[in-house]
């Protein structure tokens, strides 16, 4: 009996795609009929629904049975020759308890655009740090995009380098065809490329400027997610993250094309999570305030006194402190948060 579930669960193992990352393992000393009982009940549904049914059979096994846990697939071969085979005790992998926290990104393939440097860069360095392989995208800028998987490589995590100008849906489409045949379905999205923008007040603009942003920052949102959202849908999971600002809100002085586009995206991010909300994708926006990162190098200096005087956490935001709220949005912490707009200024508006 025990022989014919581990076989099912092989079985499922080499036909899961998330079977393979299989981390923490069931110990059933004393009741192995109980164990066995519980799965056969749930083994298939735990490989073919996604990560959110999972984790109730692991809470009913957990409940059930007295368990111990090791971590990785490494360390289970080790425990099961040197504790297992000469104890005669069976152990089997149990996918189901596969994540012991919910943040832990360690099943999840992840693309970010526009990450090699800023909030991008930090934000594929938190998911990796967490566990997920991530694809670092980049339009022009090789070396900081080989630089940030090298970083991520040395800290023992997976990077993939892909470059692809997020506006064109070729390049994106090829990219995401790459990945797909590397590492599988991407599970995570996070919309983050910084689309250059006129600053200028609406009596400076004209409009080849104030539709360029437009045009940039909602084909680049459009053209990702068309090439990421279906393949979440198909298998029954994602979560996209699109990286907005605080400036669709609140207007400020110059920042009418950049603050209008970002209020399109705001609602476009709405629309996605509506139509893809019953396949398990949700979509939400994070809106940061100013962040010290390339892109604001040349006039925080100018403002950061201000910044940290209006900012109740009393200091200017740090590309890390966004990849964190993104990092929270796109993990199953948040599975039942989608169509969101969380801010990540300090407090400096609270909404
Ligand atoms: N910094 C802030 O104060 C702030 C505040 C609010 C919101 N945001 C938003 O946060 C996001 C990231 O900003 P950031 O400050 O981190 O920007 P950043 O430091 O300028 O980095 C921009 C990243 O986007 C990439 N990129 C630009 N155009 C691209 C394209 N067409 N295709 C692919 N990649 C492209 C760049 O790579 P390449 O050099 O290779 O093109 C780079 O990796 C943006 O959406 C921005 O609007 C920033």
């Amino acid at each position: 009996m025990l022989r014919t579930l581990e076989q099912r669960v092989l079985r499922a193992r080499r036909r899961g795609r998330r079977a393979r990352d299989v981390g923490i393992f069931g110990l059933d000393v004393k009741q192995r009929r109980g164990y066995d009982t519980e799965f056969k009940g749930s083994i298939h549904e735990a490989y073919r629904e996604s990560v959110q049914d999972w984790t109730p059979v692991w809470k009913s096994v957990n409940h059930e049975t007295p368990r111990i846990t090791v971590p990785g697939p490494p360390a289970f071969g080790a425990f099961r020759s040197v504790v297992s085979a000469p104890l005669g005790i069976d152990i089997y992998m149990c996918l189901a308890s596969e994540r012991p926290y919910m943040s832990d990104f360690s099943d999840r393939i992840a693309l970010i655009t526009g990450s090699s440097r800023g909030i991008g860069a930090a934000t594929a360095e938190r998911l990796a740090e967490r566990g997920a392989r991530v694809v670092v995208n980049y339009r022009s800028s090789e070396d900081e995009a080989e630089s940030v998987a090298a970083g991520i490589r040395d800290a023992g995590g997976e990077a993939l380098v892909q470059r692809a100008d997020v506006t064109d849906p070729d390049a994106v489409e090829s990219m995401v065809t790459a990945v797909e045949e590397e590492w599988g379905t991407i599970d995570v999205l996070v919309n983050n490329a910084n689309m250059p923008f006129e600053y200028a007040s609406f009596a400076e603009m004209d409009w080849a400027d104030f539709e360029s942003k437009l045009d940039a920052e909602l084909k680049a949102a459009f053209t990702v997610s068309k090439a990421v959202l279906p393949g979440m849908a198909e298998q029954g999971y994602g979560r996209a993250v699109y990286v907005s600002s605080g400036l669709g809100r609140r207007p400020q002085g110059g920042f009418i094309a950049h603050g209008t586009a970002k209020g399109g995206l705001d609602s476009f991010v709405k629309y996605l999570a509506q139509e893809y909300g019953a396949d398990g994708v949700a979509a939400n926006v994070v809106a940061p305030g100013i962040v010290e990162t390339p892109a604001t190098e040349d006039r925080i200096d100018d403002v950061r006194e201000h910044v940290i005087d209006s900012t109740p956490l009393d200091r200017v935001a740090q590309p890390e402190d966004v990849a964190g709220a993104i990092t929270a949005l796109a993990s199953d912490d948040a599975r039942f948060v989608t169509g969101t707009y969380t801010p990540v200024n300090g407090g400096s508006v609270m909404e």
